[in-house]
């Protein structure tokens, strides 16, 4: 617990496979996160925080939504993600972002005033959500909100038909996860921590789907099983034979025409610094 993990030890990886990736899954969930962003006020002229912003795909929607008038605050530790991101916005005409390289379990964001900070799939892979939500909370102005995006029922990843090496690729990402010092279901326990960091609660929405490969969804874990099961036989964590073994079963699936997919569930979580 509190320690500094390197950039290479980050369970996911920061390779140009993953950065497509993370794109691929802004674009999936892109409509429920705008959704989101508006239902909280997000406008002209706030300031938001992206914390743990990757490769800045979110980055780019915020800081056009704030305009010229607002300002996003891009943190992330890893170097690589964060030239991503500065190019992102660099090619979008952004000059209202601000980069800073940081490990969120080693510096203080300090006291900025913030009007919001927007926090997605990240409390999974730190070794201390409580740590995270301090830091968060000392950022905002009271009366500033945070929004996190975050998992809670990891096994809800399932293809239907069920496949059992499909079914050991999602307990060995949560295995993976746990074993780098985070915790899949983190946001089961964001509610207790943000009450504690001075947070009154207003809104928790579940957000799961349950798709066909029609729906641009399917692709989510068709590139997570592709990129990831590659990084788990990089890491060492998954033999040749289970890695074929997972690619041959989401053939079958993909094969398979009356095949569904349920994502890993996670939760909207909207809370208020008093
Ligand atoms: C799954 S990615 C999500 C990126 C982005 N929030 C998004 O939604 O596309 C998790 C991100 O958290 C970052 N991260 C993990 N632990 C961190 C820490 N201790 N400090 C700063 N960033 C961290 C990783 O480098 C990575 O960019």
């Amino acid at each position: 617990m509190g320690t500094t993990k390197r950039e290479s030890d980050y369970v996911l990886g920061t390779h140009d496979d993953e950065v497509a990736r993370l794109g691929l899954q802004h674009r999936v969930w892109r409509n429920a996160v705008t959704d989101c962003w508006h239902r909280v006020g997000i406008t002209h002229g706030w300031r938001v925080i992206d914390v743990g912003a990757g490769p800045g795909y979110a980055t780019a929607d915020l800081a056009e939504i704030v305009g010229p008038t607002g300002a996003v605050l891009a943190i992330e530790r890893s170097a690589r993600f964060l030239e991503a991101a500065r190019e992102r916005c660099g090619r979008r005409g952004l000059e209202n972002v601000q980069f800073r390289e940081a490990d969120l379990m080693e510096a203080s964001l300090g006291d900025l005033g913030f009007d919001a900070s927007w926090c997605r799939w990240v409390a999974s892979f730190v070794s201390s959500p409580k740590k995270l939500i301090e830091n968060i909370a000392g950022a905002l102005r009271p009366g500033g909100t945070a929004i996190f995006h975050e998992y809670s029922d990891y096994e809800t990843f399932r293809f239907m038909p069920m496949k059992p090496a499909l079914e050991a690729f999602s307990r060995d990402v949560m295995a993976s996860w746990r074993a780098s010092g985070g915790e899949p279901n983190v946001a089961r326990e964001l509610p207790q921590l943000l009450r504690e960091a001075g947070f009154r609660v207003l809104e928790i929405i579940p957000r799961v789907r349950t798709v066909s490969q029609r729906d641009y969804t399917w692709q989510w874990p068709k590139s997570f099983i592709e990129v990831n099961i590659a990084r788990q036989e990089e890491l060492g964590r998954v033999t040749c034979a289970q890695a074929a073994d997972v690619r041959r079963e989401f053939a079958e699936v993909e094969a398979e025409s009356g095949a569904w997919f349920t994502t890993p569930m996670f939760l909207e979580i909207i809370a208020q610094r008093e």
